[in-house]
C-alpha cells in the first residue's frame, strides 16, 4: 500500500500539473485596497459589495455588544444559546425578507445545509439549477433525496423534471425547486416569477439562495425576489451576511411552519453553537446602513454599468445583468491564472476561478465591484485587460 502522505502529495501534484492548485494568499484586511505579498492592490475580488466589512459603525456595534453581552452565545440554540438579541434580529430579518419568520445560523453554508436537510428526505425529488452554489448541491446530496440538475436557467427542462411522478418505480413524495437568485460565478439572475409559476403548477417547494442579492437588489435591498416583485411568494429564502452585509451569518426565512420545522429537525442548526453576539450586532448595524443609505446600492449599479459598457467596447461579450459580478470566461485554467497574475503585476486583484468551482473549460476572471470603487478604478481595470479581439478570448457564453 502506498503510504497516505505520498498519496496526498501525489494528489496535490496532479492539481498543480493541471493548474488547479489552490493557495492561501494572505491579505491585511478586506477593503477597496488590500495588501498582498507586500504590495498594495486594488481589490476586484471580494464579496464586500457595499464596503461594510470595515465600516466603523459595524465595528462600534460589535464592540458595544461585546462589552454588554460578551463574545459567545455559550451554547447551541436549543439549549441556552438563544439570546434576546437573536430573537430581536430574527424578527427584523423576517421583515427585511418579507417573510413571517426567520432563523439565524452561523454561516450561509450552514443555512443552506439546514434548510434543505430539514425539509427534504429520501423519496423526495430536488431539482437544482446546474450552476447552483456548492452548498446547495452538498445539502441536496446530504438530504438523501433524489437530486436532478437542469441546464442553467432552462425552465422547459425543469418543467419536464417536475412532471415526473415516480423515481425508480416509487412515487415521489415531495418536489423541490432549488436555485441561486444571483449566480455567484456568472453574475446573472434566476427568473423567480417563472419559477413561482412552475412551483404553483407542480406543487413543489421553491427554495431560493439570495446570498449575492441580499442588501443589493430590490428597492429596499431585500433581494432579487423584491426586485422581481415576488417577495411574498418564495417558500424558503436563504441569505447570508457574508457578502453585501459585510460580516458573517446565515439566514433562513419563510413561514412560521418552515422555521419551526428547521428548529426541530435541522441538524446544522441544532448541533452547532449559536451565532455569536458579535455576529448579531454586525448584522443589525449592516441592516441600518442598508436601510439608511440606498445610495450605496445605486452607486454600485452605476459602477457595474460602467464596467459592463467599458468591457463591451473592448470586445468582451458581457451581459447586461443588474449585479456587481462580471465574469470574463477565458476557458483554460492556465491562461486564466496567467491573466490574473498579469493584472496583479499591474496592481489589480481579480480572482481566477477554475474547476471544480466552475465547469472544466470555463475558467474565468471573476470581477466583483464594491460601492467605494471610483470611476477611475473601473477605467484602470478595463484598460489593463487585454481586448477580446486582439488576444482571442471568449466572452461569457450566452
Ligand atoms: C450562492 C452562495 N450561497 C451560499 C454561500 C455560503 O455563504 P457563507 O459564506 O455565509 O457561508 C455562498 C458563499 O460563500 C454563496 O456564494
Amino acid at each position: 500500500m502506498i503510504p497516505w502522505p505520498d498519496q496526498l502529495r501525489d494528489q496535490l501534484q496532479q492539481r498543480n500539473d493541471r493548474h488547479l492548485r489552490r493557495h492561501l494568499h494572505v491579505h491585511d484586511r478586506s477593503g477597496r485596497r488590500v495588501r498582498r505579498n507586500g504590495r498594495e492592490l486594488l481589490n476586484f475580488a471580494g464579496n464586500d459589495y457595499l464596503a461594510l466589512a470595515d465600516d466603523p459603525r459595524l465595528a462600534e456595534s460589535v464592540a458595544h455588544a461585546v462589552r454588554e453581552r460578551g463574545v459567545g452565545a455559550g451554547a447551541s440554540r436549543l439549549i441556552t444559546g438563544t439570546l434576546e438579541s437573536h430573537v430581536a434580529l430574527e424578527r427584523r430579518l423576517a421583515a427585511f425578507k418579507h417573510a413571517e419568520s426567520a432563523l439565524l445560523l452561523p454561516t450561509g453554508y450552514l443555512a443552506n445545509l439546514a434548510a434543505i436537510t430539514a425539509l427534504a428526505e429520501p423519496g423526495d425529488l430536488i431539482c437544482c439549477d446546474k450552476l447552483n452554489h456548492a452548498s446547495l448541491i452538498d445539502a441536496s446530496r446530504l438530504s438523501g433525496a433524489t437530486l436532478r440538475t437542469y441546464p442553467h436557467r432552462d425552465l422547459d427542462k425543469l418543467a419536464r423534471l417536475l412532471d415526473q411522478t415516480e423515481h425508480r418505480g416509487k412515487p415521489i413524495r415531495r418536489k423541490f425547486i432549488v436555485t441561486d437568485a444571483v449566480f455567484s460565478m456568472d453574475g446573472d439572475c434566476a427568473d423567480l416569477p417563472a419559477l413561482c409559476a412552475l412551483r404553483d403548477r407542480s406543487g413543489a417547494m421553491l427554495i431560493v439562495d439570495e446570498a449575492h442579492a441580499t442588501g443589493l437588489l430590490g428597492k429596499q435591498g431585500g433581494g432579487l425576489a423584491e426586485m422581481q416583485d415576488v417577495a411574498g411568494r418564495i417558500d424558503v429564502t436563504v441569505s447570508t451576511a457574508s457578502k453585501a452585509l459585510g460580516s458573517l451569518g446565515g439566514i433562513v426565512s419563510g413561514s412560521a411552519l418552515v422555521i419551526d420545522t428547521l428548529a426541530n429537525a435541522a441538524r446544522p442548526f441544532i448541533y452547532t453553537t449559536a451565532a455569536s453576539p458579535m455576529q448579531v450586532a454586525a448584522i443589525d448595524a449592516a441592516l441600518d446602513a442598508i436601510h439608511d443609505e440606498p445610495d450605496r446600492r445605486v452607486r454600485l449599479g452605476e459602477l457595474a454599468s460602467q464596467l459592463r459598457a467599458g468591457l463591451g467596447e473592448r470586445g468582451w461579450a458581457v451581459a447586461d445583468d443588474p449585479t456587481p459580478i462580471v465574469p470574463l470566461v477565458i476557458g483554460e485554467a492556465e491562461r486564466t491564472v496567467q491573466l490574473a497574475a498579469e493584472l496583479e503585476a499591474a496592481g489589480l486583484l481579480v480572482a481566477a476561478v477554475r474547476p471544480p468551482t466552475v465547469a472544466p473549460g470555463s475558467s474565468r476572471l471573476r470581477i466583483s465591484l464594491r460601492c467605494d470603487h471610483t470611476e477611475e478604478d473601473i477605467q484602470r481595470l478595463t484598460e489593463a485587460l487585454p481586448a477580446f479581439t486582439t488576444e482571442g478570448h471568449r466572452g461569457p457564453p450566452r
